[in-house]
This record gives structure tokens, C-alpha cells and sequence, in this order.
């Protein structure tokens, strides 16, 4: 069955110039692009979207890297998106991700590891919801 999913270009892929790339990996995996937009965050946005891991201690590191250049949040749909995107994306580490996966290909580094995705249906309806109007995702 058809589902969205939402995924954002971080601002280590957008810096290195690997955003078009990125997005045609995900168009080459038969995901539709339902809406896309180019911004940049504040620690304060960025530290709300990722409010999930505020106890973790990376926390301040994942908010100050979110926030300081631009990035390609969208919103994606295909059957089962949610965990396809995900295995396209590979492991969180991309040393530890497969070949051929977007992680393995462009990211460098835990922490700068180039694609996020929803891990699951009610933290994409969240994610889609902080970036996107409902007039966006006709
Ligand atoms: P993402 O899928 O965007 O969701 C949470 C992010 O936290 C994750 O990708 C990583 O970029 C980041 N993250 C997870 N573990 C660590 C870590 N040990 N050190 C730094 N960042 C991390």
C-alpha cells in the first residue's frame, strides 16, 4: 500500500554538492517526490525536530550540525516507504553500511551522514507535519 515517508538532505551532502545525486537515487528507487523545499534551520528548529534524542549526548552536536547550512527536507511516497527508504539510505554509521546504499556513498561520518528518514509511521506524520502545510501535500 501506498505510504509517505519524510527524508531531508542534510547540510554536509548539500555543502559537497551531492543533493541532485541524492534525490535521483530516491527517484531511481521508485519514490515519487510529493514536496520539496530548500531552507536553512535554526538551532532552535533544529533542536525541535530532533526533540526525540534530547537526552542523548550528541544531542548539542546533531543540533548545531543541523543548523548550520541548508537543507532539502521532502516528502516522499511509495509502497512501503517508511522501511525502503531506509534500506536505501544503509546504517546510521556509514562505515557500517552496506554498498550501493546512499549512506555508503556520500556520507562521512556518523554525525554528518548526509540523508535522515522517518524510522517509522507516527514520527513521519510528525516530521511531515513540522515542515510541510497540508496545502503542500496535495
Ligand atoms: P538521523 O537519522 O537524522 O537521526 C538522528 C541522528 O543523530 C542520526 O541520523 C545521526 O546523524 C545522529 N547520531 C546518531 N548517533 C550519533 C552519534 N553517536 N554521534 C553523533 N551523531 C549521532
Amino acid at each position: 500500500m501506498s505510504q509517505r515517508t519524510f527524508s531531508i538532505i542534510k547540510p554536509d551532502a548539500v555543502k559537497k554538492g551531492y543533493a541532485a545525486a541524492i534525490l535521483a537515487e530516491i527517484e531511481k528507487a521508485g519514490f515519487k517526490l510529493v514536496a520539496i523545499k530548500k531552507i536553512g534551520l535554526t538551532k532552535t528548529q533544529a533542536e525541535g525536530f530532533y526533540h526525540v534524542h534530547a537526552a542523548r549526548p550528541f544531542f548539542g552536536e546533531l543540533t548545531e550540525f543541523m543548523s548550520s547550512g541548508t537543507i532539502f527536507p521532502m516528502v516522499i511516497e511509495k509502497d512501503n516507504a517508511i522501511a525502503d527508504l531506509r534500506t536505501l539510505m544503509g546504517a546510521t554509521d556509514p562505515a557500517k553500511a552496506d554498498e550501493g546504499t546512499i549512506r555508503k556513498k556520500f556520507a562521512s561520518s556518523i554525525g554528518e551522514n548526509a540523508i535522515h528518514g522517518s524510522d517509522a509511521e507516527d514520527t513521519a506524520a510528525f516530521e511531515i507535519g513540522y515542515f510541510f502545510a497540508g496545502l503542500e501535500l496535495k
